[in-house]
């Protein structure tokens, strides 16, 4: 029987995702679809009955609904639980089980760049959802400090719950750092401009931006202009994308130069 997928969130209309998963399954020769489904609140409940009920095989979250699913899952693996962020949900032995591949998204993407992170000091900017897996994730990619700064502090104290080590300070403050990144929906808008002051010599450092649509944002543009590398979070929304894949079609499957257009050319 044809198995079925789907992404939720909301707004949701302009989630990637299905167009990855649905090229993936095509070349996989997988008798699946992938779509995607605008959600509210009160819709979570039947659409668990529907996992249940095996009207549907899998589900990755997205935004705002990432924490918010998690009561209403039979287990959560270690990373989601650590992150309290599911974007993956899957069937196991009957039981509804929330996971997390945005951790390892985000540490295969870093990886790629072949910058090393080991003992580097790291600048998140934002405390929103996708932040607690960027820590973890740094955390096993050995940096040796992470410092968060957002524009509501308390969203950034409260990380310090699951991530004892990590500082805060005030937005607008940028203390020194060798890696920062952009974990704010600033620059989701092509004319967005995140208004900090940066020191006007800053060189050999990287620039990293959760967004990759636009490709290339305001951040990254000055960063790059600054003498910077710099990159943005497509990698990191494929790999993470290839993990849940993985994870419901026992399949790595193929990141391509194909794949990676696909998401260019929207
Ligand atoms: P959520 O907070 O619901 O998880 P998100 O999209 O994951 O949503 O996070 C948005 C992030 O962008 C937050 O860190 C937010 O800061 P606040 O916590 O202060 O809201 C940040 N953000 C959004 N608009 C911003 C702006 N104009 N200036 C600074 N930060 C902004």
């Amino acid at each position: 029987m044809k198995k079925k997928y789907l992404v939720i969130g909301n707004p949701i209309e302009h989630s990637l995702s299905p167009k990855l998963h649905n090229e993936w399954l095509k070349k996989n020769n997988i008798n699946a679809c992938y779509e995607k489904k605008k959600l509210q609140n009160e819709d979570i409940k039947n659409l668990i009955l529907d996992l249940k009920n095996k009207k549907i095989d899998g589900i990755n979250v997205t935004v705002p609904f990432k924490k918010i699913i998690i009561p209403y899952l039979d287990e959560l693996s270690i990373e989601a639980k650590n992150t309290q962020s599911v974007n993956t949900i899957y069937i196991k032995n009957s039981k509804i089980v929330g996971h997390n591949t945005d951790i390892e998204g985000f540490k295969a993407s870093m990886e790629n760049t072949k910058f090393d992170t080991t003992s580097k000091k790291v600048l998140i900017l934002g405390a929103g959802g996708v932040v607690p897996s960027i820590i973890l994730a740094l955390l096993e990619l050995n940096v040796s400090k992470i410092t968060v700064t957002n524009r509501t502090k308390k969203k950034a104290e409260d990380l310090k719950f699951f991530f004892k080590n990590i500082e805060i300070v005030e937005w607008g403050h940028i203390p020194n750092f060798d890696i920062i990144i952009n974990a704010t929906s600033l620059g989701l808008n092509k004319n967005d401009i995140i208004d900090l002051n940066f020191p006007k010599i800053l060189q050999n450092k990287f620039f990293y931006d959760v967004i990759y649509n636009p490709p290339e944002t305001n951040f990254l543009k000055m960063g790059r202009k600054l003498g910077n590398k710099t990159k943005n979070g497509k990698m990191m929304f494929i790999l993470q994308a290839s993990a849940a894949f993985k994870i419901w079609h026992g399949i790595e499957p193929e990141i391509n130069k194909d794949i990676i257009n696909l998401l260019e050319n929207d």
